[in-house]
């Protein structure tokens, strides 16, 4: 039986991962098989039980699991901890456990949502699908020294330090070229080439992977342009590679086409066979406990997973067209609410894709 690493944490992850479990249940039901969760407590909700934001037991459950699935971790409560303490410590030291190396997010309007995306509406049309292929466990998120030190005048300095080696340039590459033959047959790579040295191992490597598949297109920019293009012509982009760094916020910004940060999932694929699922869109502690997440995000993450996990294909197209459905049927969560719909909580919204699968 396949097992998943069911990971809540902290905000709004509970309530968002409630209507994944729910959901599940229902794809076993169907595809006649069965899932075996297994709970563990991450982030801020582990350090308030266990003192860490990542136990040894959470960890194991995770490296014995065939799949994660996180909803969310960090929150006001726990800002002021040291970084090593942070929730966000787990989840980065668990992408790295799992060595997660590429981080897909694929971004896309759904026409239901186009009012609220603050694009030019003939920008939009144009159709906007975009894959973001994230580096995951290296750059500057990893990359040592990185310390805070003082100086013997007195002057307090931090260092981080943004690595990469050729192997890891290589296997997100070979992942983001895959995708785009199954795709629009383009890729982007984004990099600081005319600054960093590692951007410039970047840029030659990928263009050197790219040599192995001539039917893909690529073009290489800088980030910078990158990010007014990304506004500019979205429509132009199929699937973009990068740096985590650039990759993180590239991607935040890219989720604003898509209407709402809560309608954008995201898996990663590992070298051990597990992959690793979260929402994008953090624990949102403002609006926590309260039933106004947006659950969509997390529901097309379990898409993800039918997907790339456990090859279940159809539940996954299946999945998709319950969420359209439920977005023509006028159903929104507070952020996606335009007028003339109708708003509903979280629980509700998961109820209704359900509804919509049976
Ligand atoms: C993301 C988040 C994380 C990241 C944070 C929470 C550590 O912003 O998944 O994009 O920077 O990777
Ligand atoms: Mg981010």
């Amino acid at each position: 039986m396949p097992r998943i690493a069911f990971l809540p944490g902290d905000g709004i992850g509970p309530e968002v991962c409630e209507e994944a479990r729910l959901l599940l249940e229902m794809v076993a039901r169907h595809a006649k098989m069965d899932f075996e969760l297994i709970e563990s407590p991450v982030g801020g909700a582990s350090l308030d039980k266990h003192g860490a934001p990542l136990t040894d037991e959470t960890l194991a459950a995770c490296l014995s699991s065939d799949a994660v699935l996180l909803g969310a971790v960090g929150g006001p409560r726990w800002d002021d901890l040291p970084l090593d303490k942070r929730p966000e410590k787990a989840l980065l030291r668990l992408r790295k456990e799992l060595d997660c190396f590429a981080n897909l997010r694929p971004v896309k309007v759904w026409p239901q949502l186009r009012a609220g995306c603050p694009l030019r509406a003939d920008i939009v049309e144009q159709g906007v699908d975009i894959l973001f292929v994230r580096e995951l466990v290296s750059g500057i998120y990893f990359g040592a020294p990185r310390e805070r030190r003082t100086r013997p005048d007195g002057v307090v300095e931090a260092v981080d330090t943004e690595y990469y080696n050729t192997a890891e340039i290589t296997r997100v590459a070979e992942v983001a070229f895959q995708a785009a033959q199954r795709r629009r047959h383009r890729v982007t790579s984004i990099d600081k080439s005319n600054v960093l040295e590692t951007s410039r191992l970047w840029r030659e490597t990928v263009a050197e992977v790219g040599r192995i598949y001539p039917d893909v297109a690529l073009d290489h920019q800088l980030v910078d342009s990158a990010a007014m293009r990304l506004i500019t012509h979205p429509y132009r982009f199929d699937v973009i590679v990068t740096t985590n760094m650039f990759g993180d916020i590239l991607s935040d910004e890219a989720s604003v086409l898509s209407g709402s940060l809560g309608m954008m999932p995201s898996g990663s694929i590992g070298s051990k066979g597990i992959n690793f699922y979260e929402p994008i869109h953090g624990s949102a502690p403002d609006i926590a406990g309260k039933g106004l997440a947006n659950p969509l995000a997390t529901l097309l993450t379990v898409g993800m997973m039918l997907e790339y996990s456990f090859n279940l294909q159809h539940e996954a197209r299946r999945l998709e067209q319950a969420v359209n459905a439920v977005l023509d049927a006028g159903l929104r969560t507070g952020d996606i609410m335009q007028p003339g719909c109708r708003q509903v909580s979280t629980r509700q919204m998961g109820a209704a894709v359900r509804e919509r699968l049976a």
